[in-house]
């Protein structure tokens, strides 16, 4: 291999890792972001407490306070269907990868 092509070599790795990095922090969640849309999980995930109000009262999960990385992998599984709850995977089918990683970040900062 001559050293021109591994300098190209390298520099593409570099081009591509930095695209790794952009990629990565594109999905930052932002839970500013998030206090915008919430007003349909709040719903059933709701405060204070955690149960639904409406239309019956049941046991919702507590979301405040869990690891943003266990909400956004459960909405990634309601989405995908690896989780199988009806009314969340209605719900994770409409959220972007963006719109996990905001609920995600709210709610593992919120401490309801
Ligand atoms: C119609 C009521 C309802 C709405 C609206 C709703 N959820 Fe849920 N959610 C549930 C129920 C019920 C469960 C428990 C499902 C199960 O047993 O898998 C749940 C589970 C979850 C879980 C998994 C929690 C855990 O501990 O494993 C996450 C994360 C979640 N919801 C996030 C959200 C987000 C974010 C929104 C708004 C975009 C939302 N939910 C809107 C009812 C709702």
């Amino acid at each position: 291999m001559s050293h021109r092509s591994a300098a190209a070599i390298a520099a593409i790795a570099v081009a591509l890792s930095s695209l790794a990095v952009a990629q990565a922090q594109e999905l930052k969640g932002d839970a500013a972001a998030a206090k915008k849309k919430i007003a349909r999980c709040e719903g059933c995930h709701g405060i204070p407490g955690y149960r639904t109000a409406y239309p019956v009262v049941y046991r919702v999960p507590k979301l405040g306070g869990q690891q943003a990385d266990y909400i956004a992998k459960a909405l990634q599984a309601y989405k995908s269907g690896e989780r199988s709850h009806p009314s969340m995977r209605g719900i994770a089918a409409g959220l972007s990868d963006q719109d996990m990683a905001d609920f995600a970040a709210y709610y593992a900062g919120a401490a309801k």
